[in-house]
């Protein structure tokens, strides 16, 4: 399966769920003050979120073109950040919430890209039992769900504006890429073995420049998939370097600079590329 192919298999599955297939915005977010780039798939819906607009539909689904420069510091280092990349998302605004959000993430990964379950763990939020048991009842069983604080579970477009606590959905490459560790999971410090492939956030304040949350009159959802991080977890390469947006490129470049020389990378693909280093993502 393609990188193409996953694009479409994702924007057909919501639009079977009565999602409106949008077009992905423009890179330059139009009047907002608060932002140089549109760095997240909700960026052209805040207004909405916020209920300074009234939305067309009830339910969206994009592939919007983001870039972030919030981790810029690691692209090119560990094989999976980008500071370009395509966010594959699904948006509800005052319509479902997280009872379905869950449910359709877990559904389409495992059902439509025919992710192996047990390969699939949830960070929740440490306030968020509900969260845990929407993803017991789906199908995460308890030792698969961690609980982190807001330096992992919360997220906001910027200082200011609509915001949650969120669940990412990270993909287990194995034992045998951990550190071996008692307590390695989701977000380890030490080593690779789990990568953050979606985020279900669960938009619920509008935040100001004080760092006031007021809750919003409805609560939103705002999803957030990269398309790379995804392909790479279909393709089972671990370096998105390894994966169909990239290689034809890297491959162009490689013959462009040094014409009948071997690819740099080994046979497996699993060598760090540090050729692609215009890039990061971390959905
Ligand atoms: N806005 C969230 C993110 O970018 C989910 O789409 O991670």
């Amino acid at each position: 399966m393609t990188s193409a192919d996953i694009r479409q298999r994702f924007l057909n599955f919501f639009k079977e769920r009565d999602h409106k297939v949008l077009p992905s915005s423009s890179l330059i977010p139009f009047g907002d003050p608060t932002l140089l780039f549109t760095s997240a798939g909700m960026v052209p819906f805040k207004p909405y979120f916020l209920g300074q607009a009234s939305p067309p539909f009830p339910r969206v689904t994009t592939c919007q073109k983001v870039f972030r420069s919030s981790d810029i510091d690691v692209v090119g280092h560990d094989g999976h950040h980008l500071t370009f990349f395509e966010m594959l998302g699904n948006f509800a605004f005052g319509d479902y919430f997280k009872e379905k959000a869950i449910p359709y993430a877990y559904e389409f990964l495992t059902k439509h890209l025919a992710i192996e379950e047990k390969r699939l763990w949830a960070g929740i939020h440490n306030d968020d039992d509900e969260s845990d048991q929407i993803w017991t009842k789906t199908g995460i069983p308890p030792e698969r769900i961690r609980r982190f604080g807001d330096e992992y579970n919360f997220w906001a477009a910027g200082p200011t504006g609509p915001c949650g606590p969120d669940s990412e959905i990270h993909y287990d490459w194995g034992e045998e890429y951990g550190c071996g560790r008692p307590d390695c999971g989701p977000n380890c410090e030490y080593c690779d073995r789990f990568l953050e492939i979606w985020n279900l956030v669960f938009i619920q304040w509008n935040r100001d420049e004080s760092g006031i949350r007021t809750p919003l009159t409805k609560k939103g959802i705002d999803t957030g998939m990269g398309l790379e991080r995804i392909t790479s977890v279909v393709s089972q390469k671990q370096s998105l370097f390894d994966t169909d947006p990239f290689l034809p490129l890297i491959e162009h470049w490689e013959q462009e600079t040094m014409p009948g020389a071997a690819r740099c990378c080994s046979p497996t693909g699993s060598s760090r590329r540090t050729t692609g280093a215009a890039m990061s993502s971390d959905v």
